[in-house]
């Protein structure tokens, strides 16, 4: 099936956020990820599935490059995000990281207040750049919550510690934080996997709302999730994409036995 690749005469490079081309990672020794040709289509939900180990976090860690903080980790192939070669020698990590942000399986907002959580990456980006108000931080800081639908529960205690809300609301201020750095793709490595029920459908409902804003790519162990909250989807295997396409026509009509065992239920 379609896994995003083309004939190269007829690429439009524009239509993807991310492209990797034979993409091999190895920890050490073991290799995680074998050939991986991946396109995400610009400005939709691309959910990623597939059984415990088969390297779908580190797939998503390697489209920012934070996979190389693990000093022992070696690739293969390109990585492009918005047209640029992320392994390119000209490229500049920061400006990687502000495009692309990420979303962690547990939420990890910093021991400071929910004021200074939502402002650390503006500050930190804007602020090399140009004075900022207070004003404007304001405004930023407001139209972040809103964004994630937060606003009006912490309005009042924007100066108290992150760490003291809810799971749920936790997750929702580490994807607020990402927001005022105006990032194209937001990475979700199974954002929900901690939360209750309903804390999961709460942010389930808001990476839906994101939808059209951001090119959005999530890992997730839901197939009801990934049925509902994605137009694509990608199915991985021991460190190989099986199949990947429209999400309906994935879960209907597999092209892959693979594929049809895993979303049945039948493995992992
Ligand atoms: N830091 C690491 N060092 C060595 N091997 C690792 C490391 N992280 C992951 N691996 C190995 O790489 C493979 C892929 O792991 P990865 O965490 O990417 O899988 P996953 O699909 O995200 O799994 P899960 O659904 O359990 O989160 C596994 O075999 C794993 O044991
Ligand atoms: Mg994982």
């Amino acid at each position: 099936m379609d896994s995003g690749r083309q004939d190269p005469g007829t690429v439009e490079h524009g239509d993807y956020a991310i492209e990797t081309r034979g993409l091999n990672l190895w920890y050490g020794d073991f290799q995680a990820l074998f050939d991986v040709d991946l396109g995400v289509k610009r400005g939709i939900i691309t959910s990623m599935i597939g059984p415990s180990g088969c390297g779908k976090t580190t797939l998503l860690r390697t489209c920012n490059r934070i996979i190389e903080r693990l000093g022992y980790v070696r690739t293969t192939g390109s990585v492009n995000v918005l047209g640029h070669d992320i392994f390119g020698d000209d490229v500049e990590l920061v400006q990687v990281r502000k495009q692309i942000g990420m979303v962690f399986q547990r939420p990890n907002p910093l021991p400071i207040s929910i004021r200074e959580n939502v402002l650390f990456g503006f500050r930190l980006h804007e602020a090399r750049l140009r004075r900022v108000t207070a004003a404007e931080e304001d405004e930023v800081l407001e139209s972040s919550l809103r964004q994630v639908l937060l606003w009006d529960t912490v309005k009042d205690r924007l100066d108290k510690p992150a760490t003291g809300l809810s799971l749920e609301e936790q997750q929702k201020l580490c994807i607020a934080r990402l927001l005022p750095v105006k990032p194209e793709v937001l990475l979700m490595d199974e954002p929900c996997s901690a939360l209750d029920p309903a804390g999961t459908e709460a942010v389930e409902e808001l990476i839906w709302r994101l939808r059209g804003d951001y090119t959005i790519l999530i890992v997730t162990h839901n197939m009801a999730q990934a049925r509902r909250a994605s137009e694509e989807c990608v199915f991985m295997l021991l460190g190989r994409i099986v199949e990947h396409g429209r999400t309906e026509e994935l879960f209907l009509s597999p092209e892959h036995s693979e594929t049809a065992d895993y979303i049945e239920g039948r493995y992992g």
